[in-house]
């Protein structure tokens, strides 16, 4: 890749792909945005411009006013005050780097177009290559960096960011998702000053409970949902992360995203090439939303596993039984949901263990045979329950982990995370450990978990993978002792390998994510993912928070969301069945509970959820989201509507997040439709003796959008049914 930046012109016009309006300049086009690099050979690569699209013809002038001109990708060491997206140690000591581009090269990969500029170091011969894929279609570009190492020994690479991105200073505020274990994604909103805004994980496996490595920029100031300019970012990655804002005495908030350096130092040796994950950014001039609507249809088409396909609803053992497995109790919950209209059963924790019994949570992990004391007929006899009653099914398994209490760590105690001279240190139920997927031995063992299971049960539908624990202690087994520092990062390249050997030998079978509850939404594991458990809290009430915040970045498909029972198991709320199922309904629709214990009210409620979610399953899992009113705004309702692409159905949520006497609840103008064309409303999941006013009634997608529809702070009930809760399900149909 030689000099060839001057035939950039020439290739860009021949690949029709892409367009470069001088040998130097390279204009990045999507459907609604650009970004413009200036690749001249000789001169590290700079960034002019990142926003609303441009056309070529634009370009000179724009040259004469870019929103900024700056390193595209800033490598430490000359001038080194500011913060850097590179930083490395060479081989003979050097602290300092200087890059200088050496070509630019683009290619297809099937559809999209990946545009390389080389660098080279001016002294050593180290290569920095930044990457850009551009999908047709897609509102979103994707960066990365390939880091090679051609020099006479190892390159320490102290620093190693996927992408940085300059944005033009002021008013600007920053969205993020805060939390933790059963209080995932909350939305935090603020201002950008002065100073440094760092988000990071450092759990090891599960990177998304305390925070989130994605966020959105609103550039005109507070966050709006619908109007607005906002710079979207996600980093596709499943490990440690760091996100950081840096606000200094110049024009520009400096956005810098990668993998967490800390105690990551990565040694590369003569000849090795490490790549950074994905950073994904999108621009849209349609709100939060409207970034988001470009992360969802990006990754439901390119990142998403079978992102085409629709998701089945399911009822999952978990909260209804916990560890209290056995035969006629998964046969019964299997008829239940199948009387109900329900498609697939999950039999989640406590199914194995032979010489270790899996009854609580100290022992097993590991241990993957069926305990016949509890199933003595097997998962197949399972599957042959299944079967009969017409539903698919699914299982739990967390492979990544052993606990000491188990055949596996008997066998092989040097399989575990464990630092030199320490005491193993050991998490849920005293005796969790997890396995050290940086060990390709390993990942053979993981694989085969995954491949035993499903060669020998190939009916199985839906595997739960769940991890349970973080890194607990530093400390590889498997690594020499001089690259201990590689642990955190080459966990997740045995992790990713081991799923692409799973992908390969079984790309069927529906796999969800999960890490204590919402520790694994992220869209570096959701290649290989069907979705992702989004909580273990399953109140209906603070689901509609928590899943709000997952809707910045995730599409409803991918995100599980079950109706479970009252009291609710981690907050103890009373919620009535209506509004827990008006609530599941919005994302990946599923039961969490143990349907005897339900009375026959609440059974036909949620069989007439199921039959409903199965009209609007197109519309929520392959729509486009606009949320209206946000919960956290604390307007005392939030609301939300799923359309269609075509603009001919759409479905509207409003559920009410607090009651008092004579409050006064805004109405909701809606989004998304079409003005021109009129929708008939029809209540779903309707629960009143008599229909909304305007059941039936038709209205233009003008009047909707300018006004909302009034609706009824209570339901129309008997009166002994009233309830502090209410919640509506509108679904708006295209009049032809
Ligand atoms: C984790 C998951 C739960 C459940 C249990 C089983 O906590 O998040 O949904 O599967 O493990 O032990």
């Amino acid at each position: 890749m030689k000099n060839i930046a001057k035939s950039v012109l020439a290739a860009a016009i021949a690949m029709g792909s892409w367009h470069g309006i001088n040998a130097e300049v390279i204009n990045l086009t999507t459907p609604g945005t650009s970004l413009v690099l200036d690749a001249s050979v000789g001169q590290p690569l700079r960034i002019l411009y990142y926003g609303e699209k441009v056309a070529d013809d634009e370009i000179p002038a724009l040259r004469s006013s870019a929103l900024y001109y700056r390193d595209a990708y800033p490598v430490y060491g000359l001038y080194p005050q500011g913060e850097a997206a590179l930083s490395v140690t060479h081989a003979d000591g050097n602290r300092t780097t200087q890059v200088e581009i050496t070509g630019v090269e683009t290619k297809q990969e099937g559809d999209a177009t990946v545009t390389t500029v080389a660098m080279r170091d001016k002294v050593y011969p180290f290569d920095v290559n930044v990457n850009y894929r551009v999908r047709p279609g897609y509102d979103v570009i994707e960066t990365w960096v390939d880091i090679t190492n051609n020099e006479k020994g190892a390159v320490t690479l102290n620093r190693f960011m996927s992408g940085y991105l300059p944005v033009r200073y002021g008013n600007v505020w920053l969205s993020s998702l805060y939390g933790t274990w059963a209080n995932e994604t909350n939305v935090t909103e603020e201002p950008l000053s002065h100073g440094v805004k760092m988000i990071k994980n450092k759990d090891g496996l599960r990177n998304s409970h305390t925070a989130h490595g994605e966020v959105m920029l609103s550039l005109d100031g507070k966050p709006q949902e619908n109007t607005g300019r906002v710079i979207g970012a996600a980093l596709c990655y499943p490990g440690n992360y760091k996100l950081f804002i840096d606000t200094d005495d110049s024009d520009t908030h400096h956005f810098y995203a990668g993998i967490n350096e800390e105690n990551s130092e990565y040694h590369l040796k003569k000849g090795e090439t490490f790549t950074t994950p994905e950073l994904a950014l999108t621009y849209s001039h349609e709100g939060l939303s409207g970034a988001s609507r470009n992360f969802h249809k990006w990754g439901r088409d390119n990142r998403l596993h079978a992102g085409d396909k629709e998701r089945k609803i399911l009822l999952n053992s978990w909260e209804g039984v916990y560890f209290n497995i056995n035969e006629d109790v998964m046969a019964g919950m299997m008829e239940d949901i199948a009387s109900m209209g329900g498609e697939l059963f999950v039999m989640d924790d406590g199914w194995f263990g032979d010489k270790y019994p899996r009854n609580v949570d100290n022992s097993s992990l590991g241990d993957w045979v069926v305990d016949t004391r509890k199933l003595p007929h097997g998962i197949n006899g399972l599957l042959d329950t299944a079967k009969k009653n017409g539903v698919a099914f699914g299982i739990w398994i967390e492979p990544e982990m052993a606990n000491t209490t188990s055949e596996l760590y008997e066998k092989h105690p040097e399989y575990i995370i464990k630092a030199p001279k320490r005491d193993v240190v050991k998490g849920r139920g005293g005796t969790q450990v997890v396995l050290d997927m940086s060990n390709p031995k390993v990942q053979d063992l993981v694989f085969e978990i995954v491949d035993t299971l499903m060669t020998k049960y190939p009916a199985i539908d839906y595997i739960k993978w769940d991890a349970n624990a973080p890194v607990m202690e530093h400390g590889s087994q498997y690594l020499t002792a001089d690259n201990q520092s590689h642990l955190y990062i080459d966990y997740h390249k045995g992790f990713v390998k081991t799923l692409d050997r799973i992908r390969a030998a079984h790309p069927h079978v529906t796999i969800q994510a999960c890490a204590s509850g919402g520790g694994r939404a992220n869209w570096g594991v959701l290649p290989w993912f069907d979705e992702f458990w989004t909580s273990d809290n399953n109140d209906a009430l603070q689901r509609i928070y928590m899943q709000w915040g997952t809707s910045y970045f995730f599409p409803a498909i991918a995100m599980a969301s079950h109706i479970s029972a009252s009291p609710n198991h981690q907050t103890f709320r009373r919620i009535p069945t209506k509004f827990r199922a008006d609530v599941a309904m919005s994302g990946r629709l599923g039961l969490e509970m143990q349907p005897k214990d339900m009375n026959d009210e609440d059974r036909a409620i949620c069989a007439q959820a199921i039959a409903d979610y199965k009209k609007i399953r197109p519309i929520v899992q392959f729509g486009d989201l606009y949320r209206l009113q946000s919960p956290f705004d604390k307007k005392g309702v939030a609301s939300l509507m799923y359309v269609t692409p075509e603009k001919d159905d759409a479905v509207f949520f409003w559920w009410k997040t607090e009651t008092f006497m004579n409050q006064q609840l805004p109405r909701i103008p809606m989004a998304g439709l079409d003005p021109d064309k009129k929708y008939k409303v029809t209540e779903l999941n309707r629960i009143d003796n008599r229909p909304l006013p305007f059941e039936g009634k038709e209205f233009t997608g003008k009047f909707l959008m300018a006004n909302g529809l009034d609706i009824p702070l209570t339901y129309r009930v008997d009166y002994h049914k009233n309830t502090d809760f209410s919640s509506r399900v509108l679904r708006l149909t295209e009049v032809k």
